[in-house]
């Protein structure tokens, strides 16, 4: 039987994530945040972008001198004036990162920084070492690495390990890989580099095409030990990887991909409500995992499934994700069996005669409505059983 690996969450909720736009935090909110993700169970969190603004720094700050129980983490571009800003915003908390990043794809470095190769690594390698004379936690991001020549990002991580990085992420900064390419550019570090045991890989993906959570999970799959992501998904365009999915398809299917997180999940529902409530940004009634439909069924054969087994139709319990239960919505979808259910939990018990005609009624009215409440089904019970 092959060993369970340990996944490190790494969120960034805070920084990319609030980079999105209508979603940025003031400094109360992202204490409050700030502590959720810590009792939600992350490994790190990335607190801000030091350099960015006063206020980023002063969160940043305030984060790292306030909240225990994670390493966190201040983001800056691979110069000295980031590196240090950075360090002096985390440098109160008990566990701290740096995280260098630099972009290395042939489009970043001739439109956006006018580098050559041999530049590139160089400025690495000097970030790097600057950032680890001060934190012995450092992260380097080659960023737009999925879009990077393979020997080159081969060589610029090799470079950052040897200068002292113990975490190298790989971003798919435009969301652009598949999961099948970017397992293999995670198979071809593993293979090709030599010193890659020295460092944790991670995953940074963009969800343009709707492939961030399979993209992350094909990393892990091919040795990746960490996985950046946000809650509820949110970030840059379309967003960063949704830590809510990738950790419960690792938890869901544990079978398959041998790897827990330390996630305590029933306290993924909350954390993705506290967040909306916060930014105002509503997840999808249909989202997986924490949309308000995630455990709901109205089609009859399904609701009669649920009754006799549950697992007929969930894969998941409602409970350990944070909702009090599965919800069995009424509506023109929904049989007998949920009706007299439902009919049941509302305190009254209908022998088959008295429910055939609440259920034709109900039908009736189920056309005319989305979803038939309790209230309605209350008025239409004591209609039948008292005329009232
Ligand atoms: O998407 C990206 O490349 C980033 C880096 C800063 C890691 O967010
Ligand atoms: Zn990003």
């Amino acid at each position: 039987m092959t060993a369970m690996r340990s996944i490190k969450i790494f969120d960034t909720t805070l920084r990319d994530g609030e980079q999105s736009p209508g979603c940025s935090m003031n400094l109360q909110e992202k204490l409050e945040m700030a502590q959720s993700l810590v009792d939600l169970g992350v490994d790190i969190l990335e607190a801000g972008f030091p350099i960015a603004s006063p206020g980023d720094f002063e969160s940043v700050r305030e984060i790292a001198n306030t909240i225990h129980g994670a390493t966190i983490c201040g983001l800056a571009r691979c110069n000295d004036q980031d590196i240090d800003r950075a360090w002096e915003a985390v440098k109160g908390a008990s566990d701290k990162r740096i995280h260098i990043f630099l972009a290395t794809s042939a489009i970043h470095r001739e439109f956006k920084l006018k580098m050559t190769r041999e530049e590139i690594i160089e400025r690495a390698i000097k970030g790097v070492k600057r950032g680890k004379a001060v934190c012995d936690d450092i992260e380097f991001s080659p960023e737009d690495a999925a879009r990077t020549e393979r020997d080159f990002l081969c060589q610029v991580v090799e470079a950052a390990i040897n200068a002292g990085a113990t975490t190298v992420n790989i971003p798919d900064t435009v969301g652009y890989t598949t999961p099948q390419e970017y397992g293999s550019v995670i198979a071809l570090l593993k293979n090709r580099v030599p010193n890659i045991d020295k460092a944790v890989i991670s995953t940074h993906c963009h969800n343009d095409l709707g492939l961030a959570v399979a993209n992350s999970l094909a990393a892990v799959e091919n040795g990746a030990g960490q996985i950046e992501c946000t809650i509820n998904g949110i970030g840059e365009r379309a967003g960063n990887c949704s830590l809510e999915e990738v950790v419960m398809a690792l938890k869901t299917r544990e079978d398959h991909y041998q790897c827990t997180t330390r996630i305590v999940t029933p306290r993924l529902v909350p954390t993705s409500r506290q967040l909306s409530s916060i930014t105002g940004l509503q997840v999808q009634r249909n989202k997986a995992i924490v949309g308000r439909n995630a455990f709901a069924h109205e089609a009859g054969i399904h609701q009669d499934g649920m009754l006799k087994e549950r697992t007929t139709y969930e894969i998941m319990r409602p409970e350990d994700v944070g909702f009090q239960k599965t919800d069995l919505v009424l509506g023109k979808h929904s049989g007998r069996a949920a009706l007299s259910d439902r009919a049941k939990s509302l305190g009254y018990t209908l022998t088959p005669e008295q429910i055939q005609p609440v259920f034709d009624e109900f039908k009736k009215l189920a056309d005319k409505k989305k979803e038939v409440y309790d209230g309605d089904i209350i008025a239409l019970i004591e209609h039948q059983l008292h005329g009232a």
